[in-house]
């Protein structure tokens, strides 16, 4: 038996599925039951009816997944440590400190963000979601966390008053002007496709803003052939997938905490039912709250 022949008799007998992102490496992508956007997994995971849940991606993703189904075992078969950088940047004593200097406002936070964080907020939200998000909660004022670009691009967009954090993607918001008016010397005046992670200078150039899943619907959509793309590159496998003939640029954008989960942990981990996600009940029950708002204020 191959090794693919293998996964699909263990996720059988087991009850399994798996669910990766689209900056996955791009086998894990074509193994997974479930590839998308963080907001996308999100519902996949809460509405399943597997009993595990195979999460490939990076650690806020896998434990989103079991706040939501606290009752599912979530393995996250990652080598090491694969953490997104803005898991480390905000935390509960931060974010309550800002809280306190503004007590009217309430806490969004993006879902890319420690569950100790999650604990405090109000309201999470993810790329694809977050306008809607801020626009549906109870507030005029809104404390963003953790990132500041996402922060910028929402308050670009809405009336309400924005209060950032001072978090930013270390692989989006290093991507300079001059690193995309490089790609456009090479390929020319090309549509520009970027995720609200990346800088304004970079946003204000693009024709469109989007999520991965945003960004994978306008490429597919669009008549041109060509685009530079300003987001991770793992995204690429699904661009090509649906639109072959098309031509995809990108600046050097690699998330290597996405890059840590292989074939060979996936079947590890489903055949031996390790590398679990195991959380304080306490800490579920307060992060879940956020979560369950995020689908309510984004009507999922
Ligand atoms: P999406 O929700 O757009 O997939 O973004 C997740 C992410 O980590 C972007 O860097
Ligand atoms: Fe986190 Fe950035 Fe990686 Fe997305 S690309 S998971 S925001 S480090």
């Amino acid at each position: 038996m191959n090794q693919l022949e293998k996964l699909k008799k263990l996720k059988k007998e087991k009850n399994a599925i798996i669910l990766a992102h689209y900056y996955q490496n791009a086998d894990v992508q074509d193994v997974a039951d479930y590839v998308g956007d963080s907001y996308y997994l999100s519902e996949v995971g809460r509405d399943s009816d597997a009993d595990i849940i195979v999460y490939c991606g990076v650690k806020f993703m896998a434990e989103s997944a079991k706040i939501l189904s606290p009752e599912k075992k979530v393995l996250f078969p990652a080598h090491g440590d694969a953490t997104c950088c803005m898991e480390h940047q905000a935390t509960p004593g931060l974010v309550l400190e800002m809280k306190k200097n503004h007590p009217n406002a309430k806490v969004v936070t993006y879902i890319n963000s420690s569950s100790e964080v999650k604990a405090v907020s109000d309201a999470c939200c993810t790329s694809s979601s977050a306008v809607k998000i801020v626009e549906n909660i109870d507030a005029d004022e809104i404390i963003f966390v953790p990132d500041q670009n996402l922060a910028s691009y929402v308050a670009e967009q809405t009336d309400k008053k924005i209060i950032p954090f001072d978090g930013q993607c270390n692989v989006h918001h290093k991507v300079t002007l001059e690193n995309i008016k490089k790609l456009i010397e090479e390929h020319g005046e090309v549509e520009i496709l970027a995720h609200p992670e990346c800088q304004k200078e970079i946003r204000d150039i693009s024709t469109y803003v989007g999520s991965t899943a945003g960004i994978l619907n306008y490429a597919k959509t669009s008549p041109n052939k060509e685009f530079i793309v300003v987001t991770e590159r793992g995204i690429q496998h699904q661009l090509k997938k649906d639109s072959p003939e098309k031509s995809f640029y990108f600046p050097y954008m690699i998330c290597s905490p996405m890059k840590r989960v292989f074939i060979e942990t996936i079947i590890d981990a489903l055949e031996n039912e390790k590398c679990e996600i195991v959380m304080d009940e306490e800490l579920i029950k307060k992060a879940k709250v956020s979560l369950l708002n995020m689908h309510k204020y984004a009507g999922g």
